[in-house]
């Protein structure tokens, strides 16, 4: 099977408006688009809060493919409709404008938002629709995970959230493995860990979809990366990548992509 880009995307949460956005991005935008020119078989993504991403867009010159090929936008949430009444909300169309990519379903958005896995599904089929790239989160919690439900957890989440794909869309899909008590801990799973997890999540897609799209489809690791355990990480041939918050927000973030093989 062909080999999977691997993914390195940098979940900014709710940090850096427009300014703060554009003078980080300004700052590290050297040193990582060389990292990445040396290393083409890794695709970076940033995803900034949304009113950041015009800022962030002006920044990379993105018309000018030539400046920074390896970088794209992503946003953080998006809603499925196209427009129409829902204060508050940001559309496929509005995102697509400026981003390839859409973070779906984050515990964070599960947990403070109420978003469920029907919920998660709707927004994945309408980004799907709308040529955008989903990076759909799940994840258990540290209670799941303690009493041995992981595997359980996911298959649920996975096949609750990601419904009624065609097998060409499930091919598209990214899918990111974050582990709840992993999240802004400090305390990472060992690859060991994240590896057989990913493996079994890659078995179930195959169940869902069949094996060529289980090959193709991509699965991160989020929860604690850091340059000092990225490499790891990666040495797993199951995981194609990570999906990086606290570091993302730092020049640490150009060293973890310069660690990504
Ligand atoms: O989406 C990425 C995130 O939830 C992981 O956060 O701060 O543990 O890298 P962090």
């Amino acid at each position: 099977p062909a080999k999977r880009t691997a993914i390195i995307a940098g979940n900014w949460k709710m940090n850096y408006g427009p300014q703060q956005a554009a003078s980080f991005v300004g700052e590290i935008l050297p040193a990582l688009s060389e990292a990445l020119q040396s290393q083409d078989s890794v695709l970076c993504i940033l995803c900034p809060p949304a009113i950041s991403l015009a800022a962030v867009h002006a920044i990379l010159n993105i018309p000018d493919a030539s400046a920074t090929p390896y970088i794209e936008l992503g946003a953080q949430n998006m809603y499925f409709e196209e427009k129409g009444a829902y204060t508050g909300e940001i559309s496929p169309l509005m995102v697509r404008e400026l981003c390839t990519t859409v973070i779906l379903g984050h515990s964070e958005r599960r947990m403070y938002f109420g978003e469920s896995d029907e919920l998660v599904n709707k927004k994945t089929l309408s980004a799907l629709n709308h040529q955008l790239r989903p990076i759909v989160c799940i994840g258990e919690n540290l209670q799941q995970y303690e009493a041995g439900e992981t595997d359980h957890v996911l298959s649920a989440q996975l096949r609750g959230s990601l419904a009624h794909l065609t097998i060409e869309q499930a091919r598209e899909v990214v899918i990111a493995y974050e582990p709840i008590w992993a999240i802004g801990t400090g305390n990472a799973a060992t690859a060991e860990i994240a590896g057989k997890v990913i493996h079994h999540i890659r078995q179930e897609y195959q169940s869902m979809y069949g094996a060529e799209a289980a090959s193709a489809v991509r699965i991160l690791y989020g929860g604690s990366v850091t340059s000092n355990n990225i490499a790891e990480f990666m040495a797993h041939p199951d995981i194609d990548g990570a999906l990086v918050g606290g570091a993302s927000l730092k020049p640490d973030f150009v060293d973890i992509v310069r660690h990504t093989v």
